[in-house]
């Protein structure tokens, strides 16, 4: 069974005077597998962060349904969405989402704080993680003491301390400089092949060609995808290109 099944999804935003509805999702279907490294590109604008707002749960389609391991998101009573979320879904934000008075330690605990688990599980959970994101040195420091890429390993970790079934990125790399980029985007192949499932929105063409499949989206739906296969990341990079510019001709340049 696929972990996640996008079926005709739709998402019509209207203003409060409704004179301009937009039309961010028009009809988007895609499965994914347990196990893989799905990118989603687009230009700016053509429903990326709708879309992974809507498989958060974040945000209810206006058509359509987002099913995870089988069970339709929307069956889920909005008084157990927030709980639903934290024990399924890991989510990795552009601008790492931390709190600055909480230490990095806690920060990463705080899903876990918030699903009442006690402190000798969230210290044993936290061990492995720690190490294999390489900050097991940095955890009694606070977010304004650390780097933008070391930030967003943090962020990783509080995604992955909770197990969840998939993470969801959006423009992760984004405010990373490009030795920060390559580095995180070597955590997400790692954690992969540990078979974590990880859909990851992204404009950059070097963090879509570590994925194993590129999804591209165009005028509200899947208009191409790219599948790794044996290619290197290189092969990869040069096909999204070439994609991105048939993607393009006629409309606005990729951001
Ligand atoms: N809350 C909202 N209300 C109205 N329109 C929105 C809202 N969020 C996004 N949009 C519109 O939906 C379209 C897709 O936006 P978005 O999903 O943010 O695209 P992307 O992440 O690919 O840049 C855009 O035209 C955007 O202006
Ligand atoms: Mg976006």
């Amino acid at each position: 069974m696929p972990l996640l099944e996008v079926k005709h999804l739709k998402k019509i935003y209207t203003t409060r005077f409704g004179n301009n509805p937009v039309e961010a999702l028009k009809d988007v279907n895609f499965t994914v597998e347990p196990g893989e490294y799905v990118a989603v590109m687009g230009e700016s604008g053509s429903g990326k962060t709708t879309l992974l707002n809507i498989l958060a749960a974040l945000d209810r389609p206006t058509g359509g349904e987002v099913l995870l391991a089988g069970t339709p998101t929307s069956a889920i009573p909005e008084a157990k969405m927030a709980a639903y979320r934290r024990d399924n879904l890991g989510f990795v934000f552009q601008d790492f989402n931390l709190l600055d008075t909480f230490s990095l330690r806690d920060n990463i605990y705080l899903p876990l704080v918030l699903a009442q688990k006690n402190h000798t599980e969230m210290a044993a959970r936290l061990e492995p993680i720690a190490k294999q994101l390489g900050i097991a040195d940095l955890l009694d420091k606070y977010p304004y003491e650390i780097s933008g890429g070391q930030k967003q390993r943090v962020a990783v970790a509080r995604a992955l301390i909770t197990h969840p079934q998939l993470v969801l990125a959006d423009e992760p790399t984004g405010a990373l400089d490009s030795k920060a980029t390559e580095s995180l985007l070597h955590v997400f192949e790692e954690i992969n092949k540990a078979g974590q499932t990880i859909v990851m929105v992204t404009h950059s063409t070097r963090a879509a060609s570590h994925a194993g499949r590129v999804l591209f989206i165009k005028d509200g739906v899947v208009f191409h995808q790219l599948y790794r296969g044996e290619h290197t990341s290189a092969e990869m990079f040069q096909k999204i290109s070439e994609t991105l510019t048939v993607l393009t001709t006629g409309g606005n340049s990729v951001e």
